[in-house]
């Protein structure tokens, strides 16, 4: 295999963009990422995107991208993982890169879910629709288990629950791209309106719009597009059990685990060797739990990271200096490529006022529905 690097970047603000449709979504984040390379062309794309058809009415994604972007004849493929959609388009890049087949290849994530579409219900179908859906459950519904699981198995508080949105919210008020962008308060988060016991609004990530787009290139070619490139040190991908009630234990995430595992084991690197990590906390007991199937935090204690600070800008370990998926938005084919995004600029040293000092190795942990895949990457700067 070959080493492979992150070159550019390209991404649009999330939120509600109701000037934006999916094409012109997909376009900017994409030419944002090759104009910053000088590159007008590249091999081959791979786009996440969850439910183009059932969002927007639009399937059949890559000749329209192609279409758009000015490149057609370039073969587009379409990934998906439900909400990881984005970050396994990135391992598909990944791979077409390191295996020799393409040398310039793009992974952009792209959605648009504004426009119409009955939003909860489309996101529903990224569970068990025999076993889950049927029965009524939601995505918060599904979250909302694993939270009382937690709370019951593990002693974590209320307060554990709104300091991580308390933090993502804080983080994010300093990213221009982010959705949300004011600060929090705990009391403010527990007296939001309740959406499923125990989550309330502010315990969720929210609908979003918007794209986010990385160039890929052999990392013996990364000097002709930039002189910061990032390597992209290992990919680890792994599922686990669609429906909640089959797992061996509903609060831990068991395909976070193994796909981080995976990811450790390829880059020779431990959880203690990471400075920064973005991870996906669509609602904030998966940063909970996810930090514990990461090793960042012992099974159990994940609640008290964010009470401490551990994870904040200037704690031991930052996790979601972007806002997080709380905070800066959640398009859920977007949110695994926007995590690179994030990882890039920190490791370049280009965060501005959320970078973590000296930051060398890089963690995003992107997740589909409620737990039922996960992927992780491992980012070096060179
Ligand atoms: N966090 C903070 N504020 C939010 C928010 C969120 N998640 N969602 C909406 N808001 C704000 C809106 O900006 C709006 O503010 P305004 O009155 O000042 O304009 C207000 O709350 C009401 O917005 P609305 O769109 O009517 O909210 P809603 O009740 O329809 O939706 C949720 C709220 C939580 C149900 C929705 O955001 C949601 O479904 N989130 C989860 C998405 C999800 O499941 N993703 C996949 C994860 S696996």
């Amino acid at each position: 295999m070959r080493e492979v690097a992150i070159v550019s970047a390209g991404m649009t603000p999330f939120g509600e963009l109701w000037r934006y449709s999916l094409r012109d979504l997909f376009v900017e984040a994409s030419l944002g990422a090759l104009r910053q390379a000088k590159a007008d062309t590249v091999d081959a794309v791979y786009v996440g995107n969850m439910s183009g058809g059932q969002f927007v009415g639009q399937e059949h994604l890559g000749p329209l991208l192609a279409d758009h972007l000015g490149i057609r004849g370039v073969p587009i493929t379409r990934v998906e993982s439900a909400c990881a959609s984005g970050g396994v388009a990135l391992r598909s890049a990944f791979l077409d890169v390191a295996s020799g087949m393409s040398d310039l290849v793009l992974a952009v994530g792209v959605e648009k879910m504004n426009d119409g579409g009955d939003v909860t219900n489309v996101l529903a179908t990224a569970a068990d629709q025999e076993n889950e859906v049927y029965h009524g459950i939601t995505f918060p519904g599904l979250y909302a288990m694993i939270a009382r699981a937690h709370m019951t198995q593990h002693g974590t508080t209320l307060e554990d629950l709104a300091a991580v949105s308390v933090k993502n919210h804080r983080h994010g008020a300093l990213n221009p791209k982010a959705q949300f962008r004011q600060e929090v308060t705990p009391e403010q988060v527990m007296a939001s309106s309740l959406v499923a016991d125990p989550l309330r609004l502010l315990h969720c990530s929210p609908v979003s719009d918007g794209a986010a787009a990385v160039l890929l290139c052999p990392l013996a070619r990364a000097q002709e597009f930039t002189d910061r490139p990032v390597e992209i040190r290992a990919s680890g991908l792994a599922t686990s059990s669609m429906a909640l009630a089959e797992r061996r234990d509903p609060a831990f995430l068991d395909a976070v685990s193994l796909s981080a595992s995976r990811a450790y084991h390829m880059a020779g690197l431990g959880p203690a060797d990471i400075d920064v990590a973005e991870v996906h906390d669509c609602f904030s007991i998966a940063e909970i739990c996810v930090l514990e199937a990461l090793c960042f935090a012992e099974q159990g204690r994940g609640g008290e990271a964010a009470r401490t600070g551990e994870t904040a800008l200037g704690g031991r370990l930052p996790v979601n200096t972007s806002g997080g998926l709380k905070s800066k938005g959640h398009p859920v084919g977007a949110t695994g490529i926007a995590q690179v995004i994030e990882i890039f600029e920190q490791l370049r040293g280009e965060a501005g006022e959320r970078q973590v000092k000296d930051a060398a190795v890089g963690l995003t942990q992107n997740m589909g529905g409620s737990g039922g895949s996960s992927v992780v990457h491992i980012f070096e700067r060179v």
